[in-house]
């Protein structure tokens, strides 16, 4: 019975009418702009739509085209970058925009082949970009895309291995007429109505077709194993004053968690607290000293708490890495955890700069 089929057409009207108001959607039928669409998409994998909003804005302002990205310091990019997370993106988005700039005029591929092969873009950003930037049929399948899908075809099975399920019955609802709008309906529908736990059905243009809806259990899919806790890891960061005042940072390798960032030296981060002397791993030879409070952090994989050690009136030695004044810490690419030791460092020693705020765990 057709009835009992979701159309695409009854979510691209409630769409017309409910449509999120984002940053980088274009609006009043204008056309996108392929290169804001992408710089979303990369953004906003893994991170949220409040998060992203200012980041993309900053980016937009300072680089307002591929070219402009492309011919920046990888540096700044990972500066202006800091505290999205998920830093290889940072990396990846400048050897993009430079592939793009340098070896096809500065033009995105419009097809989600053509997308696929450029660095950092995966199949889900190949396909987003592809629908909403070019207005092609692919199907856009991110968490909450899948969620809708569970729920509208009730799907059972459980997490992950549903995903191939899940995707090709996404695939049959892609409708050959403004597939780009739809995707982005998807994802509205997934972030405003059809939400994890109190899913709005009566709000929902899909009530009546909805299989979830119908046997009474749509907040129960899609089907997921309870959640593994989160491994706690222990380190001690050093944090290392110049007699005039200067502070020791040094730069990530490149590859690996926060790879490319600066950091404020520490141990290794380890499950075990470490047993051996913590100094063996201190970035210069000092007098060093416990500092009340520490730090903690939560990463995808774990949660790390951080003790700090200080040592001040260092004179001139040599050490790994750049020492830099307090008011120019905000010049250099800190992620968030970063972030925080600095502020637990400044607290009742320096004057505290307005970028870190102290919280003491
Ligand atoms: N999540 C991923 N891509 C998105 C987009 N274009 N709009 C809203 N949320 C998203």
């Amino acid at each position: 019975m057709g009835q009992n089929r979701p159309k695409a057409t009854d979510l691209l009207a409630w769409y017309d009418v409910h449509a999120r108001h984002l940053p980088w959607r274009a609006r009043g039928g204008r056309k996108p702009d392929p290169y804001a669409v992408w710089l979303s998409e990369i953004m906003l994998q893994q991170t949220t739509v409040a998060t992203v909003g200012p980041y993309f804005q900053k980016f937009l302002n300072k680089w307002p085209t591929v070219k402009a990205l492309a011919a920046a310091d990888i540096d700044e990019v990972m500066h202006a970058w800091a505290g999205l997370g998920y830093y290889s993106r940072a990396r990846n988005l400048h050897a993009c925009a430079q592939r793009v700039a340098e070896d096809l005029e500065g033009i995105f591929p419009d097809t989600e082949e053509g997308l696929a092969e450029l660095p950092g873009i995966g199949p889900y950003t190949a396909a987003a970009v592809a629908a909403i930037a070019f207005d092609r049929p692919a199907t856009v399948v991110d968490g909450n895309v899948e969620r809708v899908v569970a729920r509208l075809f009730r799907i059972e099975e459980m997490m992950p291995p549903a995903k191939k399920i899940i995707r090709e019955k996404a695939a049959t609802l892609t409708p050959e007429k403004r597939p780009g709008d739809f995707a982005q309906a998807m994802m509205d529908l997934g972030a405003t109505l059809c939400t994890p736990r109190n899913p709005s059905c009566p709000r929902c243009p899909w009530e009546t077709v909805c299989q979830g809806r119908r046997a009474g259990n749509p907040e129960s899919l899609p089907r997921r194993a309870p959640k593994k806790e989160r491994p706690v890891r222990y380190g001690t960061a050093f944090w290392a004053v110049r007699s005039d005042g200067a502070v020791l940072l040094r730069k990530r390798p490149p590859k690996g968690l926060l790879g490319g960032m600066m950091e404020v030296p520490s141990t290794d981060w380890l499950e075990d607290k470490p047993v051996t002397d913590v100094l063996d791993a201190a970035p210069v030879k000092a007098r060093w000293k416990k500092r009340s409070g520490r730090v903690e952090h939560t990463f995808t994989h774990f949660h790390l708490i951080l003790e700090l050690m200080e040592a001040r009136n260092i004179g001139a030695v040599k050490a790994d890495g750049v020492w830099v004044m307090p008011d120019k810490l905000g010049e250099h690419a800190l992620p968030t955890v970063m972030k925080k030791i600095v502020a637990l460092a400044m607290d009742d020693n320096e004057k505290p700069g307005p970028l870190f705020k102290a919280r003491r765990g």
